[in-house]
Order: structure tokens, then sequence, then C-alpha cells
């Protein structure tokens, strides 16, 4: 039996990297604030999702300490954590970012992602084979104004990757990995952005008129072979664009 928890199912990047891991016999497990309508909402043998709001660390440590991580990778060979669910605001510089939308976006990209590694290892202590995949950024390479908050967040991502890999966990290996500039949502909030939050708008809308996009699904299928390669964990940051 081979088991993935995928954060942020319900749309996006999340949505085509949890068909790649069914189409691969992995049994799912959603996370996200809401159900996918096509998915059994109490579950069936090989899609289960649960409703968490995950930038709200008491109830993620809540349902981590409820054991139902545990008993999804129970018996499982091979154990996936793909920390995908991630926000964009708040969009402008220190001075224009409310206070709400920095914590929650932290608590999102940052918190979430690390209470469920903490979790993900202990629940899986008898896995042979366990690896987390951070969905990171270019962002978290390099800087873009307006997205100090998305930047500071995705390099934190990266960072705790290559801090994990040193910890030398057994059978855990661990990667951050950036999937490109996938056509979501995410990207057409960017392209509604006043450019004076962010001067780089133009850019964005010329890669979505040149179609220079990727679609869900090709940024999903190789987010997915590489999170199941054997090279899997050799390198911490990892860019799968061009792939
Ligand atoms: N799109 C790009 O070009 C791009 C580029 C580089 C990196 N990324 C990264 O890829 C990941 C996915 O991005 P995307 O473009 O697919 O974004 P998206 O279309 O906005 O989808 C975000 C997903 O996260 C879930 N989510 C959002 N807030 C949540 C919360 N508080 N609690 C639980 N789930 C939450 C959403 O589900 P609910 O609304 O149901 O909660 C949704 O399933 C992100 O980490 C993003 O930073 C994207």
């Amino acid at each position: 039996m081979q088991t993935a928890i995928v954060t942020g199912h319900t749309h996006g990047l999340g949505a085509a990297i949890a068909q790649a891991l069914l189409r691969r016999g992995y049994i799912v497990l959603g996370l996200a604030r809401s159900l996918r309508a096509d998915w059994p909402a109490g579950g069936d043998a090989t899609r289960r999702q649960t409703q968490l709001d995950l930038s709200d660390p008491q109830a993620l440590t809540a349902w981590i300490n409820s054991g139902a991580l545990r008993s999804f990778c129970q018996g499982s060979r091979q154990s996936l954590l793909i920390n995908n669910a991630g926000q964009l605001a708040p969009i402008g510089p220190p001075g224009e970012q409310p206070p709400a939308d920095i914590a929650r976006a932290v608590a999102l990209n940052v918190t979430a992602p690390l209470l469920l590694s903490q979790g993900f290892v202990q629940a899986t202590a008898g896995v042979r084979d366990r690896r987390i995949v951070h969905v990171s950024s270019g962002a978290g390479r390099n800087p873009y104004p307006g997205w100090s908050v998305y930047c500071a967040t995705k390099a934190a991502l990266d960072h705790h990757a290559r801090a994990t890999a040193l910890d030398r966990i057994p059978g855990l290996l661990i990667a951050s990995v950036a999937p490109g500039v996938v056509d979501t949502a995410m990207q057409a909030q960017i392209r509604t952005t006043p450019t004076e939050r962010f001067p780089l708008r133009e850019r964005f809308e010329q890669l979505k008129l040149q179609g220079q996009l990727t679609s869900p699904e090709d940024a999903a299928e190789r987010l997915v072979a590489h999170a199941l390669a054997e090279v899997f964990g050799t390198e911490a940051v990892v860019d799968v664009r061009g792939r």
C-alpha cells in the first residue's frame, strides 16, 4: 500500500497532484478548507478528504494529535506528504500589508508544512520509505517586488528541507520543489493585482498571453515523477520546470 497526503487538493496544482498520484495507485488523503465535489465526502477505498483550515495552527495540531495521520499511514510501504497549499497574499510592500494577511500567509505557507512534517515523521515511524515534498517557488530563490511575505515563506520551506535532510531521519527523504509558473487561480490573482502593488504584473500577463504558463496537469506530472524518482532527496532544493 502506498499513501499520500496532499494539502490543497481541491483545485489548482494540488488537485492535479492528487489525480497524478491516484493514477499511480496511491491512496490519497486531501486536506483543504473545502471538499472536492467530485470525490465522495465520506471517502472511498482510494480517496479521503478532510476539511481543515491549515492557517489555524491549533486546529491543525488538534487534527494531528487526533491520530488521523497515523491511522492513514499505518501499513504503508511508502508514504508521501505533499505540502502544496499556499497563498500569495499580501501583495504589496511593507507598510501596505494587512497584518492579518501576513500572519495567515506565514501560518499557511510555513507553520502548516512544518507542523505536518513533524506529525508525519512521528506517524510514519514504521514506514520504510517516507518522503516530504514542500511545494516551493522560484520566489523563494529570487526576490520579487511586492511579494516580500510570499518570498520569505517559500525561502523558509527551502531552508527547512535543507536542514531536515541533515537530520538523517531513517527512511525520510525531503525536498523543496518549485513547480514553474502554473496556470491556476493564483496566477489569475497576480494578473489582477494593481501594478502599484506588483510592478512586474505585465511580465505575468505576457506569459499568459504567449501561452507560456504550464498547465496544472503538466506541472503535477513533473513534480510527482520527481517525488517518486530514485534521485528524490539527493538535492534538497529543486526546480522541476523543464524536466
Ligand atoms: N501557480 C503558480 O504559478 C505557482 C508557482 C510557484 C509555486 N506555486 C505554489 O503551488 C502551490 C499551489 O498553488 P496554486 O497555484 O495551485 O494555488 P491555488 O489555485 O490558489 O490553490 C490553492 C489550494 O490550497 C488550498 N488552500 C488555500 N488556503 C488554504 C487554507 N487556509 N487551508 C487549507 N487549504 C488551503 C485551496 O483549497 P481551499 O480553497 O478548498 O481551502 C486550494 O486547493 C502553492 O504553494 C503555491 O505557492 C504556484
